[in-house]
């Protein structure tokens, strides 16, 4: 074995299929076509992993060094992962972490439900010899600066503004609120167990926000900016949940915002959380049905280790901080990863849209009475 200074960089990222149809169609086609939806759900537990694609072209705009990666698909669907017993489902995460190591990966990345199963990592990190990561720490840096940027383009002042965080109980949720608190005047907390809602309530307190526990999703209503990031398994924000003008940045995999949002409410901005422009000339090997050069930031935290030489277990667990999640920030801004535009619902956002989205917003305001007692 060479010294390690002399390995070549690499990364592996493990995925999944999120939304069964069309995640499966995409690598096959007539399987995706045939089978119902429920039928990949059930016999997503008993496919074997899958080898993805060979990833090139990832360049850092700071060294010029590239990587190499890899990507690897553990089968279970989201609602698998929660059926099924803890312990088979991180046997299947550790096979395929140690198909990453058979190909020569030198860290690992754990994509959406792998990084929410059981313990976020540890014991994942603990059956195998390559380093793990989450991503979930660079996933707070992203989502935290899409809503700073999203409020900017719809012209809500973020000091004054009201923000909801929902999830909040949750490993990025806490993170997120916490780094919210620091800019704006009023922040909803909300989760659904009383005790964990008012800690991250105290944790969040002594900022510049007045910081509000909730265990109600009507909560929201008030907000001027919505962060979600529930691992629920189907949506928790509806349209009846938002005012006016409101902009909602949904982290959540699967999502957390309704699509009856997308067809009701043209008054709100609704966007994606955690999505990068990856430097240098890609080529990903698949196609996740995002465009070109676009990653998730769990995707970008592992790739930005590898360029950066640190092959540790970087984010692991549920107990994340702020401070690392900065760090993260500023090892992926030197090497040229960048917030991508805005997306919505799987479509880019252009400036005429976000205009007319405030334009709505404030035709819509005229005629608005707020809603109570909302569930
Ligand atoms: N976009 C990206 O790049 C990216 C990267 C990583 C993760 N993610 C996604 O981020 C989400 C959260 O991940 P995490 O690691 O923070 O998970 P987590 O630590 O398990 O936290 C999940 C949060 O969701 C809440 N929750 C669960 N089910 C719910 C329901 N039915 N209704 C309302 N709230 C519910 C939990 O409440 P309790 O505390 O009461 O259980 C908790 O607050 C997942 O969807 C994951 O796939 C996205």
């Amino acid at each position: 074995m060479p010294p390690a200074a002399d390995l070549p960089d690499t990364f592996a990222f493990i995925i999944h299929p999120i939304d069964p149809k069309a995640d499966v169609a995409r690598k096959w086609p007539l399987v995706g076509k045939t089978l119902t939806r429920g039928q990949i759900h059930f016999l997503s537990a008993y496919f074997p992993l899958v080898y993805m694609s060979e990833v090139h072209g990832i360049r850092s705009i700071a060294s010029g060094k590239e990587v190499r990666g890899w990507f690897i698909a553990c089968p279970f669907t989201p609602q698998r992962m929660l059926q099924l017993p803890v312990e088979r489902v991180y046997d299947k995460i550790v096979a395929c972490g140690h198909k990453a190591e058979s190909l020569g990966a030198r860290i690992v990345g754990l994509g959406a439900y792998t990084s929410v199963v059981g313990d976020a990592g540890k014991t994942i990190a603990d059956r195998l010899e390559v380093p793990v990561t989450t991503g979930d720490s660079y996933t707070i840096y992203t989502a935290v600066e899409a809503v700073r940027r999203a409020a900017d383009a719809m012209g809500i002042p973020l000091h004054s503004a009201t923000a909801a965080v929902v999830g909040a109980t949750g490993a990025i949720g806490q993170v997120c609120a916490e780094l919210l608190a620091a800019d704006v005047a009023k922040l909803i907390v909300v989760g659904r167990r009383v005790d964990a809602i008012d800690a991250v309530r105290d944790r969040c307190s002594g900022q510049r926000a007045e910081v509000i526990a909730s265990t109600t999703i009507g909560a929201i209503y008030e907000a001027d900016l919505v962060l979600t990031v529930t691992s629920a398994i189907d949506a928790v924000i509806e349209p009846e949940h938002l005012k006016p003008g409101a902009v909602v940045c949904d982290v959540a995999r699967p999502r957390d915002v309704s699509r009856r949002v997308a067809e009701q409410r043209s008054d709100v901005l609704v966007i994606e959380g955690g999505m990068v422009e990856v430097p240098g000339p890609v080529d990903f090997g698949m196609n996740f049905g995002f465009p070109p050069r676009m990653s998730f930031a769990c995707m970008a935290e592992t790739i930005a280790l590898a360029l950066e030489g640190r092959y540790e277990d970087y984010t692991i667990g549920k107990d994340l901080t702020a401070a690392q999640a900065r760090e993260i920030g500023a090892i992926c801004t030197k090497h040229g990863f960048r917030l991508a535009g805005f997306r919505s619902f799987e479509h880019a956002v252009t400036d005429e849209q976000i205009a007319q989205v405030r334009d709505r917003a404030q035709v819509r305001r005229r005629t608005w009475t707020p809603l109570r007692d909302l569930g």
